[in-house]
């Protein structure tokens, strides 16, 4: 099922929560001069107009950064504002990036990035956007290619596994990838995202990851106020395996970058 599109979601809550812990453990990682490998599962078409009329049918973009900006915005220096700022300087005013273009604004370039998309329609988007010799973009499956190319050299390196979640199944599969991808590259960091809806589907991938004892494992939510409807949103959830050292103060901080837009922190 390819019915899923990100530009309904682009810059919402779950976005601004996602993308400044990814760009807080690239900073991190790139903190040492050796290189890196970054990969994703699910990396989408790259960047976003917010004015498109998807972004617009939904308005998640102006609950989420756009409320941001017009507030105080995110901080001057962050590893996320740099992202933004650059893909606003590159595209446009309007413009919010996708994962794949945060990594690839925050990485180097004697770092590897492997980026599987399915979506035809997003793969072709996401090969315009990011062309530079060492980002490497494949129409596959994003759990079979990532294991398929594991363990890569260089070997330090992170995994953003970001699903669509439009089966229930997709929960378990994450699981399952996460457990086979660290048994074939034990050093990855893994980072994952998961939404919380009312019905808590998450649960069963919690305990398959939480029973699998993974190293340096964190899980970190946030809630958004919500009407109780089972379809919508009620929260954003990151899972860490092999959390880098001494990033944790640097994700709070990113939390605290959602308190303007009310949400709730959950340890
Ligand atoms: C949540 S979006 C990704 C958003 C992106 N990571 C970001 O934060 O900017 C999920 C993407 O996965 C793609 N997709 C769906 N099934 C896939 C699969 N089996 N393998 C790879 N990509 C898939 C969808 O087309 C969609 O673009």
């Amino acid at each position: 099922m390819l019915s899923y599109q990100h530009g309904y979601h682009a810059g919402g809550k779950a976005d601004v929560h996602k993308h400044a812990a990814l760009a807080v453990i690239v900073d991190k990682l790139t903190q040492k001069p050796k290189p890196l490998s970054y990969m994703e599962t699910h990396s989408g078409r790259g960047v976003y107009n917010l004015t498109a009329p998807e972004a617009l049918k939904t308005g998640e973009a102006q609950g989420g950064i756009l409320s941001l900006f017009a507030q105080a915005g995110p901080p001057l220096g962050h590893p996320y504002t740099r992202a933004l700022d650059a893909a606003r300087y590159a595209f446009g005013a309007d413009f919010y990036p996708g994962s794949p273009l945060i990594a690839r604004t925050l990485l180097r370039p004697g770092d590897h990035l492997h980026l599987m998309e399915l979506h035809p329609q997003e793969h072709a988007a996401l090969r315009r956007t990011l062309r530079e010799d060492n980002v490497h973009i494949h129409k596959r499956d994003g759990f079979a290619g990532v294991l398929a190319i594991s363990p890569p050299t260089p070997r330090r390196g992170l995994v953003l596994i970001d699903p669509s979640y439009e089966v229930k199944s997709e929960y378990v599969e994450s699981a399952q990838f996460i457990i086979a991808l660290h048994k074939k590259w034990p050093q990855a960091v893994i980072l994952l995202w998961y939404p919380i809806l009312w019905d808590e589907r998450h649960e069963d991938m919690i305990d398959l990851l939480t029973d699998a004892d993974l190293p340096q494992f964190q899980r970190r939510e946030i809630h958004f106020p919500a009407l109780k409807d089972s379809h919508a949103l009620i929260g954003s959830g990151l899972i860490f395996i092999n959390t880098p050292y001494g990033v944790d103060e640097a994700l709070d901080e990113a939390e605290d970058l959602l308190a303007p837009l009310k949400t709730t922190a959950c340890p």
